[in-house]
């Protein structure tokens, strides 16, 4: 077979530093070993019942979730294709309670790597799309130039601070879809030659959308902007919007992110009155503000609902946070209803098809 003329990963890394000339070539080796700890998952996951690689793990990790094998293997796999390279001061996971540290015998580099092994862990043993979610941060110059022991306080960077992040996607192929701050890009895993090559460059999400994604189960919990949003939606066209939606719900946020990359949408995992110690379901460092970089990069938006979600200062490790993301003008109408007075009971009449709140469009 010829080779394919498609850029590969590495040839675009190559390209994209020819722009700065100073650059010593870390950041490019970092991402491609990022690549091979999701070159690797994605074998796993692809083995399945195979492979001994599906259940539980017997174990919870720091947020009391019981641990899946694969969230284990995956996360083992992010740390052995990253801690060698001379590249990171330190990384951080979900799996792991406290920041991990770079091994002796290897030399530290000036990067943080903040990743989720394995998003969408209930999906696993049912066989469908599950991913990996990474977030590259700098090191503060103090560790670096005085080679210091990295701390939690090192990692709490707002979004707004990543030099790069993306993720990888476990589906009927597996892709990485990366943004280095210059739009969004999208890699397709050649099986063939075991190589990402660029099948989907500079991807833009439509700033409108009809459809949308939340966990509805949580219904009765939700604030009142949010509970306004769906009704609204469901409503569909003879509703204040005047037009039908669709709804989704994959369970992999990875997966939901793809979608909506790809043709649209919105999803919310707001803030909610489930659990008051949990402000949201969703992690800031290695979730909300990793998706969030890529959603704004590829011209869409992510909010907590109140702020842009990467202008959020963060106050802990594995820090829970309400997550609104997709199409451009959905998450600020969302935004708006969150601004607007708190309208009264569930019921009220002002949310009918002829309420005051009707909306012109
Ligand atoms: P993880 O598997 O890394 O713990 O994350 C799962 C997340 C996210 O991917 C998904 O959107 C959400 O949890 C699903 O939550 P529900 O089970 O409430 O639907
Ligand atoms: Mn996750
Ligand atoms: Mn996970």
């Amino acid at each position: 077979m010829p080779l394919s003329r498609r850029t590969t990963l590495t040839q675009f890394l190559i390209e994209e530093r020819r722009r700065f000339p100073e650059a010593s070539g870390d950041f490019n080796a970092l991402i491609l070993d990022v690549a091979m700890a999701c070159k690797a998952i994605a074998r796993s996951v692809a083995f399945g019942a195979l492979g001994d690689v599906l259940g539980a793990q017997g174990s919870t990790n720091v947020q009391g979730e019981a641990q899946q094998k694969l969230d284990v293997i995956a996360n083992h796999m992010f740390v052995r294709a990253n801690e060698w390279g001379g590249h990171l001061a330190a990384m951080a996971s979900e799996e792991m309670d406290e920041p991990c540290a770079i091994p002796a015998e290897y030399p530290r580099g000036k990067y943080l790597l903040v990743f989720d092994p394995l998003d969408g862990s209930s999906n696993i043993d049912v066989n469908v799309s599950v991913g990996s979610i990474f977030s590259v941060l700098r090191a503060p110059a103090d560790a670096v130039a005085s080679g210091r022991e990295l701390t939690t306080a090192d990692f709490l960077q707002p979004g707004t601070q990543q030099v790069a992040a993306g993720y990888a996607l476990y589906g009927p192929t597996t892709m990485l879809v990366l943004t280095v701050g210059t739009g969004v890009h999208g890699f397709t895993l050649d099986p063939n030659l075991g190589e990402f090559k660029l099948t989907h460059p500079s991807i833009r999400i439509p700033d409108d959308t009809q459809e949308f994604a939340i966990n509805a189960s949580n219904a009765r919990f939700w604030e009142p902007p949010v509970k306004r949003y769906v009704d609204e939606c469901l409503a569909g066209r003879t509703g204040p919007r005047g037009k039908d939606f669709n709804m989704r719900w994959i369970a992999s946020m990875v997966a939901e992110a793809h979608r909506i990359l790809m043709r649209g949408g919105v999803f919310l995992y707001p803030r909610d009155t489930k659990d008051a110690s949990k402000p949201g379901r969703l992690r800031l460092l290695y979730e909300a503000n990793p998706i969030g970089m890529v959603m704004e990069q590829a011209g869409g938006r992510a909010s907590t609902g109140r702020e842009p979600v990467l202008a959020v200062q963060p106050d802990g490790l594995h820090q829970r946070i309400g997550l609104v993301f997709g199409s451009k003008h959905e998450v600020e109408r969302i935004e708006r209803y969150h601004r607007e007075p708190a309208m009264v009971k569930d019921d009220n009449p002002l949310f009918a098809s002829r309420s005051l709140f009707r909306d012109a469009a």
